[in-house]
């Protein structure tokens, strides 16, 4: 299988066919000349945010996010991890600003219990979620304030684990959508669903009325562990579907 422990000009070549995706365990990094070393590579303003947080564990995560991010984008071109410069849309989407890589890499990150994850690909709009599976709260509210009538009526049919698990389904892929259009799940819309086509190939359905076009769209959804769900949306447009590859490291 191919990996992605490879020399960065290969690598990089290789994203010409495929997108990455970084994974990480949280719970795997405690070594306190390690975290030392992931601080180090943070800006000024990320190490603000990090200071921040409230929760030893929401902290812990972003650091290991932002680590796993910058060690993976250097991964692909001779550019330092403390080296990458982002900034953000209007939505809080960031990019990176500097250096100037052409053509562009872009990236998503997402963050969950248990689990970092970046996506990394060429040029293309992508989106990532990830979530940890849990039959708590109020699953079927949020279904029927965020999800389409079909995905609705879909879940009815469900309960207990096949009703989590078809709910984070159709959570991670709405949410890898808004992110890969930029906007994030606020802005999430009732005028398109996500169909399974055939066993885990799934697809988007979008209303006649939409702009956007599902030909467009590559969805992926992954189970990187038993107890997480992973989504991704590449915006393709007319370029072939990517290969998909995905590994665990220690950033
Ligand atoms: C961004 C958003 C999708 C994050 O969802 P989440 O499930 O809490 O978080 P995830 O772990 O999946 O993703 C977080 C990462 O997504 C990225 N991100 C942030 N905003 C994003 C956006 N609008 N689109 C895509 N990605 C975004 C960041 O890298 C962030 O990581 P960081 O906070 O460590 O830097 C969600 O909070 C949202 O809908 N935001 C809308 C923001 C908005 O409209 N703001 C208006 C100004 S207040």
């Amino acid at each position: 299988m191919a990996t992605l422990q490879s020399d960065n000009p290969q690598l990089l070549q290789r994203l010409q066919q495929e997108v990455h995706v970084w994974l990480a365990s949280p719970e795997d990094v405690s070594d306190a000349d390690k975290l030392q070393e992931y601080q180090s590579l943070l800006s000024a303003d990320e190490r603000q945010r990090y200071r921040r947080f409230h929760f030893d564990r929401d902290r812990h995560h972003y650091l290991v996010a932002h680590a796993l991010l910058r060690r993976a984008l250097s991964a692909y071109v001779d550019v330092a991890p403390s080296n990458w410069q982002f900034s953000g849309n209007r939505h809080g989407r960031p990019e990176i600003s500097a250096p100037d890589i052409v053509p562009p890499l872009r990236f998503n990150l997402t963050h969950t219990n248990g689990l970092v994850a970046c996506v990394v690909n060429l040029e293309l709009d992508c989106g990532i979620d990830v979530e940890r599976l849990s039959i708590r709260g109020n699953l079927t509210g949020i279904a029927e304030k965020m999800f389409a009538v079909n995905e609705q009526q879909d879940l009815k049919a469900l309960d207990g684990q096949a009703f989590a698990e078809r709910f984070f389904c159709y959570w991670t892929l709405r949410e890898a959508y808004c992110k890969a259009l930029g906007v994030g799940i606020a802005h999430s819309e009732k005028d398109y669903c996500f169909v399974e086509a055939a066993a885990g190939q799934w697809a988007i359905s979008f209303d006649s009325q939409s702009n956007d076009d599902a030909r467009h769209w590559q969805l992926a959804l992954l189970k990187p562990t038993t107890e997480h769900v992973l989504a991704l949306a590449i915006r393709t447009e007319d370029t072939p579907g990517k290969a998909i590859i995905h590994e665990f490291v220690v950033p």
